[in-house]
Order: C-alpha cells, then sequence, then structure tokens
C-alpha cells in the first residue's frame, strides 16, 4: 500500500459505488495488484439490483449510437471470461448464460420497424437473423402465434446481476484478507461518500487523495473512481469546471416465478416492440423470469402502477402464459443517462488541458451497466497503471464540460 499516514481507512484505491461498475472496477484493479477501498452504504442496491443482466449490444442498438455500440461489442467479448474467472474464484454461478435472444414484433408497424433495425444492423455487420414465426415458435413453444416478426440474435447473452455483485463483493474481501491482512470492513466501507478529498483543500483542480465519508471519516488514496451512478450529481469536491450531466431514467421491472407445468416459459430472452413499446422477458435458471423495463423521465422514483400494468399487458401479447406467473417482485430503480446515452469513463481534464491527479470517473452507464462492466473495469485498470488509449477518449467524463468543448471546436 502507498498510504503513508497513520490511518487505517488507507489504500491504492478508493472506489466510491458498489454498483456493478464499482464493484467490477475495484475487482480488476484488485486483480492488478492494488489494495482496494469500496465506499458504499449498501453495495449493489441501485440500478444494479433491478437490471435483468442482458448483455445484448445487438438488440440494445439505436440509431447514430455507432461509438457506444463499439464499447458494447468490446464488453460483451469479454463477459464469457469475465464471469468464467468470477465463478472460478468464487465458486458462486453468477447466471451467465450463451442462450439467444429472440427480437419480435407485434403488429405490422412493429414488424417495419423493427426491420429497418435489422437493415442497420446488417449494414453494420452485426449477426442478427430473420426467422420466420413457426421457426420462432419451435424453438419457443409459448410464443403467441400472431406475432408479426421475428429475428433471431445469438450472440446477446444474459447474466444475473445479483448473483454477480454478491460474487465480486466475496471475492473482493477474500483476497483483502489473504493478500493485505484487512478486514471486510476496511476493504468495503458501509457508508456515504461525501466529498472529495483534495491535496489542495481550496482548489477542486488540485490532485485527488482521498474521500470524505457523511460521518466525517477520511478515506486516504493517491486514487479515487467515482462510480456511484447518480450519486456522483451529490459528491462535493469535485472540480468545479466538471459537467457531468446525468439524469434519472426510472425503470420499473418484475420478477415473476414459473408455475411447473409452464416451465420453460421460454429459454431464449425474448424481446419484443408491441405497439411501438420495448419490453423483454428474460429466462433465469431458477425458473423467474424478469421482465421490464419501462423508461420514465417523471420524477416517480417508486414503481408505477401504469408501468406495471404495460409490462404484464405488453409481455401477454409476445407470451400469453405471462399472465399465468406468480408476480414476486416489483422494483424501481433510475437508470444514470446521459445526453448521448453513453457512458463517462476516464480520467479528467483541468480547465487548463492537465489531468488532475488521482481522479478517475465512471457513471452514466444508462442501459448498459451490466454490459459494459468488464469493459469499464479493463479500461479504468489500465488508466490506473498509466495506460491510455485513445479508442476510448470518445467516452472521456469531460466531453460534456464548457472548457472541453471549447478546445474541440477550436
Ligand atoms: N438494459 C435494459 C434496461 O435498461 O432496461
Amino acid at each position: 500500500m502507498s498510504c503513508t499516514v497513520p490511518d487505517p481507512i488507507c489504500s491504492d484505491v478508493a472506489v466510491i459505488g458498489g454498483g456493478i461498475i464499482g464493484l467490477s472496477i475495484a475487482l480488476e484493479a484488485q486483480r492488478a495488484g492494488h489494495s482496494i477501498t469500496l465506499i458504499d452504504p449498501e453495495p449493489a442496491t441501485g440500478a444494479t439490483f433491478a437490471a435483468a443482466g442482458m448483455l445484448a449490444p445487438i438488440s440494445e442498438l439505436h440509431y447514430q449510437e455507432e461509438q457506444l455500440l463499439a464499447l458494447t461489442l468490446a464488453s460483451a467479448a469479454r463477459w464469457p471470461e469475465f464471469a468464467a474467472r468470477i465463478t472460478a474464484e468464487t465458486g458462486m454461478d453468477i447466471g451467465f448464460r450463451a442462450t439467444p435472444t429472440l427480437m419480435l414484433g407485434a403488429d405490422a408497424a412493429d414488424r417495419i420497424a423493427l426491420e429497418d433495425l435489422q437493415q442497420a444492423r446488417l449494414r453494420l455487420g452485426l449477426e442478427a437473423t430473420r426467422i420466420s414465426i413457426r421457426e420462432a415458435r419451435t424453438m419457443e413453444p409459448l410464443l403467441a402465434p400472431h406475432i408479426s416478426s421475428a429475428h433471431l440474435l445469438t450472440l446477446d447473452h444474459q447474466v444475473d446481476p445479483r448473483l454477480a455483485a454478491a460474487a465480486i463483493q466475496k471475492q473482493l474481501l477474500a483476497v483483502g484478507a489473504e493478500r493485505e491482512g484487512r478486514g471486510a470492513d476496511e476493504v468495503l466501507i458501509r457508508a456515504r461518500a461525501r466529498e472529495l478529498l483534495h491535496q489542495d483543500p481550496t482548489d477542486t483542480a488540485s490532485p485527488v487523495i482521498g474521500v470524505v465519508l457523511d460521518d466525517g471519516r477520511e478515506i486516504r488514496a493517491p486514487e479515487v473512481v467515482v462510480a456511484n451512478g447518480l450519486g456522483a450529481l451529490e459528491l462535493g469536491g469535485l472540480p468545479h469546471h466538471l459537467v457531468l450531466p446525468l439524469r434519472p431514467v426510472h425503470g420499473d421491472i418484475l420478477r415473476l416465478r414459473v408455475p411447473e407445468h409452464l416451465r420453460p416459459l421460454t429459454t431464449a430472452t425474448v424481446r419484443g416492440v408491441v405497439r411501438g413499446l420495448p419490453v423483454y422477458v428474460v429466462p433465469r435458471n431458477d425458473h423467474t423470469v424478469v421482465i421490464g423495463a419501462t423508461s420514465r423521465e417523471d420524477t416517480n422514483a417508486g414503481a408505477s402502477a401504469g408501468g406495471v400494468h404495460q409490462l404484464l399487458r405488453d409481455a401477454q401479447v409476445l407470451l400469453p402464459a405471462v399472465l399465468e406467473l406468480e408476480l414476486c417482485e416489483v422494483t424501481a430503480r433510475a437508470r444514470p443517462g446521459t445526453p448521448d446515452n453513453a457512458p463517462l469513463l476516464g480520467r479528467v481534464e483541468a480547465a487548463n488541458g492537465t489531468v488532475i491527479p488521482g481522479l478517475l470517473i465512471a457513471t452514466g452507464f444508462f442501459r448498459h451497466g451490466v454490459l459494459l462492466a468488464p469493459i469499464a473495469a479493463r479500461i479504468i485498470t489500465e488508466l490506473l497503471a498509466g495506460v491510455r488509449d485513445p479508442a476510448f477518449d470518445h467516452f472521456r467524463p469531460d466531453r460534456f464540460s464548457p472548457a472541453r468543448q471549447h478546445q474541440e471546436s477550436a
């Protein structure tokens, strides 16, 4: 450990935020040899808790998001190895399943919309095959007979984000204990980060040297990663010139148990557009399915009755037996949205163009937190080692800051 102050809460890297992004960064940085302090009052209870865990760069493709697509594809390619390694390390199955995704249209307009998207996919060289309704129903006999179109996406898989988060946390604590002799309450600080600690307390562009917690305790670390999603908006001490344009995009998501006589409800992830609205049904190993997810930009952080109604109504258009399932859980969480739907990821430049030492940002993952976790972890760990890949400059966290935009337009 590079810490020199006589403070027990001290490590090479402090990660603020214990969602799937913060956890994965902490894990990868720990594997690279750094000692880690992870700061979160309740790890994996935010967007990670809600997430369905679709690893779906192809079915999540939206027009004009080619840069983001490169990142999602790169991360999807890392998931099999990422999942296998955490399973080997912890003995925990994290629900990684290389099962395919079926993309369905409900009515004629949905079919046209999905066919347009299919053309865009083919132009980008993405693997997606139009199949007949008969073929789709042979694969998944419980699909509704009257769907209008079907595409098979064999490369869009899934993982269980709750299991993945639990396994990563277990591994972080185990290595912290074995390699560094640190207790669980030193590796994982269950408190809220209040502000960044700067070398010059009067200058938010000076090097970051740690984190102050809500209860006044200080965590010292020469590198601090801000990975607390929307919580970054409340964190003090971020450079004054840094604009993090995060906004909450609420999602309602359901978990349902499939009764024995309907198993499996589906083996593939079923995604659909039903009268213009997206819906997905993700089957789990434990005979539950996850149905999601609405996108609400209202102020209602709790579950929306209208959202739940919409999800059940639309899911049963694709899979009528959905209405016979046991509804076990209704969850609502906010995704950290950004203006271009892409994450804010990397180091930050001060207004004078020099990098601020000790500060890394990893937030704004919007709909893609689970999918992007392995690549985010890699990018941040490489930055910790002083390696910056220009391929990822597009996602730099200060791209919306006026000073940066002036530099780019000059
Ligand atoms: N990635 C799926 C969602 O945000 O609903």
